[in-house]
């Protein structure tokens, strides 16, 4: 009786370990499949200003829109996950010192980076937020180019991004989005130019930024990744709505809310928002409050 339920426990237990190796196998190929599929497309000629507005523009939208955070302050690249589970992602070095960007990296190359969300070989670039600039104006996008070609050399070699189990199933079941190119209208045209103005329609050019997290709704929800906190509602019906244009601008530059919270930074990226310039931010409260 006993080598009975022995032997059927054994037969169980094993099915169950094939089937779990056999899942993941299938996980492992289709992400891989996503990972290595080649985008035909052409990147639209983008403008590169050279005068020295536009060239300050793109060093305040770096911050602004979270380069730093994720590339580091030199933009010399740092490990921006770092987790046995989730996998380790590299945000690169994009100077031209040792370990950064090819000599011959070109505008075209940064365009398919940042419209795109895709590397010089046309493959997906992992995590790098590229659905959000791709909303970003040719005025904008062009700035930052311009900025970014002219960072000082930093040597810094870090190893290549490689995606963890966890990050594997995750990606799989559609709970975090690995490949931003996938969500791209890669046919878009950028707009010419958005000039900034206290008005609802700025505000929503602004708000790109916070979609990944607070979503398109600004309602937030479950938290981005595990470990992290849930999210926010920003829109009409969270607390800022009952702010006044001064407590939002301070929360968003403190990371100290009128309710006494404390935001951390690198949950609640203020470190990046506290860059926006009071009409951005005043735009962006209008435009919350109306939704
Ligand atoms: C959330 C983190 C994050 C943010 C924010 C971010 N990046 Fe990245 N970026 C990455 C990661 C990660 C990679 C490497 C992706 C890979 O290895 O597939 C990358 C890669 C790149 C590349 C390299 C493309 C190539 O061909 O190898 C460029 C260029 C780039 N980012 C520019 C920018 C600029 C400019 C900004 C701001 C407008 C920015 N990134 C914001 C994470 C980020
Ligand atoms: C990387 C994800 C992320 C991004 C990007 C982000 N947020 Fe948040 N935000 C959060 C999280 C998570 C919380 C909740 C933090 C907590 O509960 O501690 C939060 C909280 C807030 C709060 C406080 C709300 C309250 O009720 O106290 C405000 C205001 C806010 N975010 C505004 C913004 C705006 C505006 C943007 C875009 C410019 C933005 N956030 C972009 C993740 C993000």
């Amino acid at each position: 009786m006993l080598k009975k339920i022995l032997r059927v426990t054994g037969i169980v237990l094993g099915s169950i370990v094939v089937l779990a190796i056999g899942y993941y196998v299938k996980v492992c190929i289709s992400v891989n499949n996503r990972h290595t599929k080649t985008y035909t497309v052409t990147p639209q000629v983008v403008n590169i200003p050279t005068d020295s507005a536009s060239y300050a523009l793109g060093g305040r939208l770096i911050k602004a829109k979270g380069c730093t955070d994720c590339h580091g302050d030199d933009m010399g690249g740092k490990n921006f996950i770092d987790d046995p589970a989730l996998g380790l992602i590299v945000a690169r070095n994009l100077t031209k010192g040792k370990g950064g960007l090819p000599q011959d990296y070109s505008t075209a190359d940064w365009v398919l980076a940042l419209k795109h969300g895709l590397d010089r070989d046309h493959k997906p670039l992992i995590i790098m937020p590229a659905h959000e600039y791709t909303m970003l104006s040719e005025q904008d996008m062009g700035s930052i180019i311009a900025y970014c070609q002219t960072l000082p050399n930093v040597d810094r070699e870090l190893e290549e991004s490689s995606i963890g189990p966890l990050g594997n199933i995750l990606t799989d079941a559609g709970k975090i989005a690995l490949f931003p190119a996938e969500a791209i209208d890669h046919n878009r045209t950028l707009t010419k130019e958005v000039v900034p103005a206290v008005t609802v329609a700025y505000g929503e050019y602004v708000a790109v930024a916070c979609q990944g997290c607070h979503r398109k709704n600004m309602k937030g929800g479950e938290p981005v990744a595990p470990g992290f906190p849930v999210v926010a509602d920003i829109s009409s019906t969270g607390h800022p709505a009952n702010w006044t244009d001064e407590q939002f601008i301070a929360t968003l530059r403190t990371g100290k809310t009128p309710e006494g919270k404390v935001l951390n930074p690198k949950e609640m990226p203020w470190t990046m928002t506290k860059e926006l310039t009071d009409v951005e931010l005043k735009a962006l409260h209008l435009y919350l409050k109306s939704i």
